[in-house]
């Protein structure tokens, strides 16, 4: 490719504080070490988990930082000891890596890989991508806005050679976390009743995952009614907007379902709602699902102790429980067999240098996911 062993020279978008806009720069890109692979991004989304943390004082440490953790591409290049990829593979990138090694590997059906945390330090501290002459952050040690990254081999996996890259970034992080905490961590049941509070990406993927398992009914909550005819279209068969109601919307939902729903899921981003939606529960049997991050790591949430004096389930679930290295590229197969549809979630299609333009969008409610492409 001639680009092997040298820097490559490319476009990023970098946030160099929380809340300022993303700044379009070139970057540098090492050439990957051991075990590290660098990768030709031919597509990436942008998720809910982007916006809310740019907006986080706590990221400051990290910056400058390219955002992005839903990514495809083409694997450009590979360092040594690398045995799972190579040169002109297509790929999905892994922001929850699989090492295979660690206890969680070795020992659990969950997918909380320990190498998480080391592969951001670990890749930051070794200086693979520079701006500036400053070191650069990579966003969940993947940080896909950019041309070319560098990642561990452990967040990254093949997919099948004739998938189309333009739509199968969001089964990276929006689509897999949504409908694999339907499937994997709810394990929702047929003829089941199911609510669904936030009707971004994430939660359109949990009504994709709670109709393929079966539910009879899914109860669509917003308070964007902008939202409700794609959840519509997804599957859900009733939706409702909060403050339209007269009571509490828990109050409601227990009401109009007999005692509560089988299954919840909170998946606005919002501490308040995860209250909501295991109030919502079936105070016998309901299990209520907390989808990946609610606002920034120090907020509380505030749960009366009532709503324990029951059988109700409290559980949160990592990108839909999924074993990443193994199953995601399972994911893109059954895309590719039309096991499911990934249109509904792709509202908007940019380039790289418009990375602002669909921050606003995601930030105005507008947009369900928009992936940029180069
Ligand atoms: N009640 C109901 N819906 C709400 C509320 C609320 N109090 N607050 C926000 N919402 C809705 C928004 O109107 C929006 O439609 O929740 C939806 C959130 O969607 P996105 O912002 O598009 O986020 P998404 O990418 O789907 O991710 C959802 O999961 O992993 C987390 O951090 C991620 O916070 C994000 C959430
Ligand atoms: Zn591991
Ligand atoms: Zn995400």
């Amino acid at each position: 490719m001639g680009t092997q062993g040298k820097v490559i020279r490319c476009k990023a978008a970098i946030l160099w504080k929380p809340r300022a806009p993303l700044a379009i720069e070139e970057i540098e890109v090492a050439p990957p070490k051991a075990k590290e692979v660098r990768i030709k991004i031919v597509a990436t989304g942008i998720c809910g988990t982007d916006i809310n943390s740019m907006d986080t004082e706590q990221l400051s440490q990290l910056c400058p930082i390219i955002m992005g953790h839903e990514g495809v591409g083409i694997v450009e290049s590979v360092g040594e000891e690398v045995s799972t990829v190579r040169t002109g593979d297509k790929v999905i990138v892994l922001c929850l890596p699989q090492c295979g090694e660690c206890n969680t590997c070795l020992n659990s059906k969950n997918n909380i890989c320990t190498e998480i945390r080391l592969s951001w330090k670990h890749l930051a501290a070794e200086g693979r991508i520079t701006c500036k002459g400053k070191l650069v952050h990579q966003y969940i040690a993947t940080g896909t806005l950019c041309e070319y990254t560098v990642i561990k081999e452990i967040s990254v996996a093949k997919i099948d050679e004739g998938t189309p890259l333009e739509k199968v970034c969001i089964i990276g992080c929006g689509f897999a976390t949504g409908y694999g905490a339907a499937i994997n961590s709810a394990k929702v049941t047929p003829g089941s009743t199911c609510v669904v509070f936030g009707l971004g990406g994430v939660g359109l993927s949990v009504i994709i995952g709670c109709k393929a398992a079966g539910a009879a009914r899914i109860i669509a909550v917003d308070i964007n009614k902008d939202k409700f005819a794609k959840a519509r279209t997804v599957g859900a068969t009733f939706c409702v907007d909060p403050r339209d109601l007269e009571k509490p919307i828990e109050e409601f939902l227990i009401d109009m379902l007999n005692g509560g729903a089988d299954f919840c899921f909170e998946v606005t981003g919002n501490t308040e709602t995860v209250a909501t939606a295991l109030g919502s529960c079936h105070k016998d049997h309901g299990v209520c699902v907390i989808i990946g991050s609610i606002g920034s790591c120090s907020n509380k949430i505030n749960i009366s102790s009532h709503l324990f004096f029951s059988g109700r389930t409290l559980k949160a679930s990592v990108l839909g429980g999924w074993r990443t290295k193994e199953e995601i590229p399972k994911l893109v197969s059954d895309y590719m067999a039309k096991k499911f549809n990934l249109d509904p979630l792709i509202s908007h299609t940019l380039t790289l240098s418009e990375a602002n333009e669909a921050v606003q969008l995601m930030k105005s409610g507008q947009c369900i996911r928009c992936v940029l492409l180069p």
